[in-house]
């Protein structure tokens, strides 16, 4: 087999044959394959496609090229959730202790935050002595004491994806569906559950922008877990604007505390029930994701939920006091307001504008080995659809004292211009849009 024949035969669209994807993957993650060549063949891709048999093979491939996470020690369905990123997306924090209290065991390895989208895992550990670094001996203990744990995936997971995802980065070939299902779906299939709830977003601060090709991606991601033996089912939701109030690590940490005590915003709390309705429908604790919704609301109401996310602090070394009194937290420094000079009704609200802001301030990378600032971020009080009145407050910017002055009023006006108006309430289009059932049935809202 040649390289370049492969190259040739992506480019002129041809399907690989499943020994051909192999070899180029495992040439890759060895080294025998120069960087050139992959990108020509991604390029290829980008261009050409694959079918959905090559999708797999992509996967599966990526899947082999590290070592893989066996649950089979963990008795009970275990069902995995996963999102393509948004901005405020704050559902894991609050999913993870809600599943874990309705009796279904959870593992999550999570990521870093990724261009203007935050992460879980720099949220977790802006709660004083969090370790998401969890070796698979100790993950397991986590799991088999307290029914949670959220890890970072260490680097023997998956290593084919690690370096391919950093050579996409800078080929401009990151945006390919078939490329970004294999890279996302590969992560997920190197640990061994039994069921998986995806949720892809849709709008301004999304991967996939268009509602068309997030349900495009959407179909890619559960045919590939279907197609690996995964009960799979992926649902596609809004992110025009963030998700809830609070964007940044210690702030949302604080968004999924009062979400899990039942006082969060109530967009966030109605995707975490949905998604949440799902995961207890696959684990085969409900008949239908309907009332697998009401079923996961008891656990909020209740406080079992509140006390899985005290448990999960303590067993990963977090300081669980933090739950009860979230003034621990870092805070910052200083805080400013953003004020309306106008009134209406509040008709968009970019995400990708209110990320990027965020980012600014310090609570994600810009690059690689940046430090993050877990007190820095926005709370916004008014989102879409919102009536607003001029001089009413929009947004609070929580900035660090070290923040220079031009840095906070280019971030003022960024968040500033996020926001849009009409003279009229503007329709507010339904959080969730879609979604694809186990069966590969697809449904629009
Ligand atoms: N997230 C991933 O993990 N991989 C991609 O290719 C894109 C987004
Ligand atoms: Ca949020």
């Amino acid at each position: 087999m040649r390289v370049y024949d492969l190259i040739i035969k992506k480019r002129s669209g041809w399907s690989l044959s499943k020994a051909e994807i192999n070899y180029l993957v495992e040439g890759y993650a060895a080294g025998s394959i120069p960087d050139y060549q992959m990108a020509a063949f991604a390029m290829a891709v980008y261009f050409q496609g694959m079918t959905e048999e090559e999708t797999l093979e992509l996967t599966r491939a990526i899947v082999a090229s590290g070592i893989t996470i066996n649950l089979d020690h963990i008795p009970g369905v275990k069902v995995d959730k996963h999102s393509t990123g948004g901005v405020g997306d704050t559902t894991t924090l609050v999913l993870a202790p809600l599943v874990a209290a309705a009796g279904l065991p959870v593992i999550k390895l999570s990521g870093r935050g990724l261009g203007h989208t935050g992460g879980t895992l720099d949220k977790l550990e802006s709660i004083p002595g969090f370790k998401t670094a969890l070796t698979a001996a100790e993950l397991a203990e986590a799991v088999k004491k307290t029914g949670l744990a959220v890890a970072a995936q260490g680097p023997d997971l998956v290593p084919a994806d690690k370096k391919l995802y950093a050579l996409r980065d800078v080929t401009a070939t990151v945006d390919s569906i078939p490329l970004i299902a294999a890279s996302i779906m590969a992560k997920k299939l190197a640990v061994d559950c039994d069921a998986l709830v995806l949720d892809v977003k849709t709008g301004t601060g999304a991967f996939m922008k268009g509602y068309e090709e997030a349900f495009e991606l959407a179909r890619s991601m559960a045919a590939i877990g279907r197609g690996a033996g995964r009960d799979t089912v992926a649902v596609i939701s809004r992110m025009d604007q963030p998700l809830g109030k609070a964007i940044g690590n210690a702030l949302e940490v604080k968004e999924a505390v009062l979400t899990l005590r039942g006082e969060g915003p109530p967009d966030l709390e109605e995707l975490c029930l949905a998604l949440g309705g799902w995961m207890a429908y696959l684990g085969n604790k409900v008949k239908d994701p309907g009332q697998g919704r009401e079923f996961m609301k008891e656990f909020i109401d209740n406080g079992t939920a509140l006390e899985k996310f005290r448990k999960l602090v303590e067993s990963q070394g977090g300081d669980r006091r933090v739950v009860d009194d979230l003034s621990l937290l870092p805070g910052a420094g200083q805080q400013v307001e953003i004020k309306s000079d106008r009134e209406g009704y509040i008709s968009a609200l970019n995400a990708l504008q209110i990320g990027s802001a965020a980012i600014n301030l310090g609570s994600g990378r810009k690059e690689i080995d940046d430090p993050v600032d877990p007190a820095v971020g926005i709370i916004l009080h008014k989102k879409m659809g919102d009536p607003v009145r001029a001089g009413e407050t929009l947004a609070l910017v929580h900035v660090s004292p070290e923040s220079r002055k031009g840095t906070i009023d280019a971030v003022h006006k960024m968040i500033k211009s996020a926001f849009k108006y009409s003279e009229d309430p503007a329709p507010v289009s339904p959080l969730i849009c879609g979604w694809i059932d186990r069966e590969g049935g697809e449904y629009h809202v």
